[in-house]
């Protein structure tokens, strides 16, 4: 083994899996499970639950290798970084873990064992800390370690009581010491000079045995647990026989490759500058990996002053062109087999940083020089005024701390309070002019919050479940401090994973749910402001206050539907334009669990072989089964590589662009890339299948397909297979193809056998004498007669009455269904003395009917009074004697 990082986190873990703990992989360094925290800052942040006796996992005892971001909080080593010998932004912290298993004895006895036996750290190079009043701890090291009290220093403040936050689990914690020698400046820990690189802590052993409940009130843990951390290039160090961190291998293959593109000296002038690139490279990689993108609030605005930081050290080191995404690679080479999340994300980390620094360097040059002026003109001691340093934040994008740094090496301060005031002055002109835009059903309210608490961080596209706060409630349009059971509400959380309403994609329902058993229930999710994430639901249990903490569950199974509709909406929005070209566009789009709905420009209707062309290419995509990805871009970057963008939609300066599917053209790289900041599946195969189940129109030129996806589209498939087969059934056939023969012949013999019974009918009346028979009216032979034969052959068997009586009037009166129906023929030798169409209207005023309709040879009517048959019969005889 040569104690390269990779080494030591093997052996690590290794050594503690031997010794029956768990390997967990590191969690992701967002937190899901604390609303208070940044980052996820330290090995124990992710079992945070599980100490307190919130979670429980099948095993009592684990050890990871966890990625810590110390960026804001309670834990924010931002500034020393570059400038000391320990200090990152990332770094990874190893650790086991006891939960209420072994405590400590088995602890100190683990990691002194570790330590001296298996990595052969020299004894005497060791010492350690404990809680002044730890008597045990004392013991146990004198115990295990054969320590004399001289090694054993008692610290009586919050150094060795460890926190995770203000809140949370903490505990008494002993830490152990590496002594780099006697070249090195420094004290021993508690000494004055404590802060020099001499003496450095290695590892952390933290007797977890409270919970600090609020800042007034700490209550004991259920059971005693065990937490301890050891920050992985501290502990490498010590065995590479390094005094500092940077010269560890990781750093130092990252410190020679920005060497190497810089051509700057690694350890000359620049040092420090080389540091930071290497530190804060790898912090915007595993950021950018857990799904952090760089904004302009909350997490992403801290990963942006990350990288701007960065970016202004490379420009002191001279780089021409973008460096930081010039480092991934090496990142990638060093780091990607113990985190295949930076293998998996790296084009996406590097187009990232690529686009950030490239933006980045067009104000760069001209914020410098403006600080640069400013500079000259301060009087000596004076801090740069906080009117400036917001220039400079709002005109060419220096966060606070990167002009913080730059004024480092001359000892300037920055006008804090000033910057604070500039920035509050144009908060409130913000407001105004959207309030003066006229929009006033945007209510007061919203504006509050989001002054009050800022956006909302989303953290949906990583996960569906978070902790999170409570920062407004309203109920019936006002807020108020707290919510009862019943009462309907809006909530807005510090973060929150709900999807809010938009792109066509409805919002995420769910639950909040808070420790005390209280429960809101989640119908709706909606933006307002375009930065407030609101929660619509109803207290379903108990009363919700502000401030509250509440686990936020987003209804999974509904949001995987949604995902594969969404998706789904892609691609046959892709397959549309393959089919017609590019004048497809969308005009519209509905993406719902239970279906999609898809509208967009074309002409004319789409052909059942358009249909059926359209459903398979989409279809093929999905089994294809390749990744979906997302990359942020600047909105010229996206439309020049192609991504379709909506017509009429307003985009920001970066974009989200989701691509998917096998690429059929040549020069693009994915089948669908499109703009978008909806939910995704992860691979095309998770949307199962599609079925096109309607298409229609929508107005001129715009069509409307609809369709289902997955487990919908399979259901609506059986349906129509049971239907099938039911039919099948019915009609004795086991094979379905059969079916559509079978019913196309039934057609026939209803259709043939149809003709045989009116044929039949004409014949039986032919032979007829049932009715009354012809009689001669004034030389007119008049052969009237009356059945229950169906209406639609009536006509015809008035024709061939007429045939067979040569030259007459004929009447057939139809009793069916109890009214009358008449068909009235004359021949055409009397036609010009008799009209049927009159003879008809006659015969149907007897049957208290109105009016008749025909030709004057033949002619139809009816009424209503099937019993007046005699009337009518006499009133056509007498019309026929007269004439009239
Ligand atoms: N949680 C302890 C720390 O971070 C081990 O130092």
């Amino acid at each position: 083994m040569n104690n390269t990082i990779n080494d030591v986190r093997s052996a690590f873990l290794d050594y503690f899996i031997k010794q029956g703990h768990t390997h967990v992989p590191s969690a992701s360094l967002l937190p899901v499970n604390d609303p208070t925290l940044l980052f996820v800052n330290s090995g124990m942040a992710p079992f945070k639950d599980v100490f307190t006796g919130v979670e429980t996992r099948p095993y009592t005892r684990a050890t990871t290798a966890q990625k810590c971001v110390r960026l804001g909080g309670k834990h924010n080593d931002l500034d020393n970084v570059g400038f000391t010998a320990r200090h990152h932004t990332f770094f990874e912290m190893l650790g086991n873990f006891s939960f209420g298993d072994y405590f400590k004895e088995f602890a100190i006895h683990a990691a002194w064992n570790l330590l001296t036996k298996e990595f052969g750290l020299p004894i005497e190079k060791l010492l350690v800390t404990i809680y002044a009043s730890d008597d045990e701890a004392a013991a146990l090291w004198k115990k295990i370690g054969g320590l004399s009290d001289n090694k054993i220093i008692r610290i009586d403040n919050d150094d060795n009581f460890w926190r995770m936050g203000d809140l949370g689990p903490c505990g008494p914690s002993s830490e152990i010491f590496f002594d780099h020698g006697d070249h090195i400046a420094g004290g021993p820990p508690g000494s004055s000079d404590q802060d020099g690189d001499r003496f450095v802590e290695i590892w952390n052993l933290v007797f977890m045995q409270y919970n600090q409940i609020t800042p007034d009130e700490m209550q004991p843990l259920p059971k005693f647990c065990i937490d301890t951390g050891s920050g992985i290039e501290r502990l490498a160090a010590a065995l590479q026989g390094k005094s500092d961190n940077y010269d560890t291998d990781l750093l130092r293959s990252l410190i020679l490759a920005s060497a190497d593109l810089t051509k700057v000296d690694p350890d000359g002038a620049l040092k420090s500058s080389h540091r930071v690139v290497a530190d804060h490279v790898r912090t915007s990689a595993f950021l950018l990996a857990d799904g952090v993108t760089p904004g302009n609030e909350g997490r992403g605005y801290v990963l942006r002053r990350v990288m701007r930081r960065a970016m202004r050290h490379a420009h002191l080191l001279g780089a021409k062109d973008p460096l930081m995404y010039r480092l991934v690679p090496e990142l990638v080479t060093l780091m990607g087999a113990a985190y295949p999340e930076l293998i998996r994300a790296q084009p996406f980390i590097m187009e990232t940083l690529r686009l950030e620094e490239t933006r980045f360097r067009q104000t760069l040059d001209r914020g410098l020089k403006l600080l640069g002026d400013e500079i000259g003109k301060l009087t000596s001691g004076a801090p740069l005024p906080g009117e400036v340093a917001f220039r400079l934040y709002d005109t060419y994008g220096f966060p606070i701390d990167l002009t913080q740094d730059a004024l480092r090496s001359r000892d300037i301060s920055v006008d804090l309070v000033g910057f604070n005031d500039a920035m509050a002055k144009q908060k409130a002109l913000a407001r105004e002019s959207w309030v003066g835009s006229g929009d006033l059903a945007t209510s007061k309210v919203w504006f509050d919050l989001r002054d009050e608490f800022g956006s909302t961080e989303f953290m949906g596209y990583e996960t569906e479940a978070a902790s999170a706060n409570v920062t407004g409630i309203v109920v019936d349009g006002a807020r108020s401090n707290e919510a009862r059971e019943s009462d309907i509400v809006q909530i807005t959380l510090n973060q929150t994973p709900f999807y809010a309403e938009s792109g066509g994609q409805v919002g995420d329902s769910g639950q909040l749910k808070l420790e005390d058993g209280s429960v809101v229930d989640v119908t709706n999710t909606v933006k307002e402001l375009g930065q407030l994430w609101v929660h619509r639901g109803t207290v379903v249990k108990g009363n919700v206050k502000v401030g509250d903490k509440v686990r936020a569950i987003v209804d999974s199974k509904r949001r995987a539907a949604i995902r594969a509709n969404h998706s789904a909406t892609h691609l046959l929005h892709e397959a549309l334009r393959e089919r017609f070209g590019d004048h497809i566009a969308q005009k519209g789009s509905l993406v719902a669990p239970d279906r999609l709905r898809f509208d967009f420009s074309h002409p004319m209707p789409l052909t059942s072989e358009d249909l059926t062309t359209i459903e398979a290419e989409v279809n093929r995509q999905i089994r294809g089964n390749s990744e979906v990805t997302t990359r942020i871009m600047s909105l010229a970057e996206a439309q020049g590589s192609g991504a379709r963008a909506l017509f009429g939609e307003k985009y920001g300066d970066e974009v989200r662009v989701v691509a998917m599917g096998t690429p059929t053209r040549s020069d693009h790289a994915a089948y669908s890339v499109e703009l978008c900041g909806g939910t995704h599946v992860r691979r095309t195969g998770d949307i199962g299948l599609l079925k096109v189940t309607g298409e229609s129109s929508v107005g001129s030129g715009v069509r409307r397909i609809e369709a289902l996806t997955g487990e919908g589209a399979l259901t609506y498939a059986n349906k129509l297979i049971s239907l099938v087969r039911a039919i099948g059934s019915n009609l004795g056939i086991s094979t379905d193809e059969q079916i559509l023969t079978h019913v196309v012949q039934l057609q026939e013999q209803i259709k043939s056998k149809d003709n045989t019974i009116r044929q039949l009918r004409i014949d039986s009346l032919k032979a007829s004498t049932a009715s009354p028979c012809i009689r001669d009216i004034g030389g007119v032979k008049f052969d009237v007669r009356v059945g229950d034969w169906p209406v639609p052959d009536l006509r015809r068997m008035a024709d061939e009455m007429k045939k067979s009586i040569g030259s007459g009037v004929v009447a057939l009166i139809s009793t069916a269904e109890g009214k009358a129906s008449v068909v009235i023929g004359v021949t055409p030798d009397l036609v010009g003395e008799l009209d049927a169409v009159h003879l008809a209207k006659v015969a149907a005023e007897a049957f208290g009917g109105k009016g008749g309709g025909g030709r004057s040879d033949l002619a139809q009517a009816g009424g209503p009074d099937a019993t007046r048959t005699s009337n009518a019969v006499e009133a056509l005889t007498r019309a026929i004697e007269f004439k009239a």
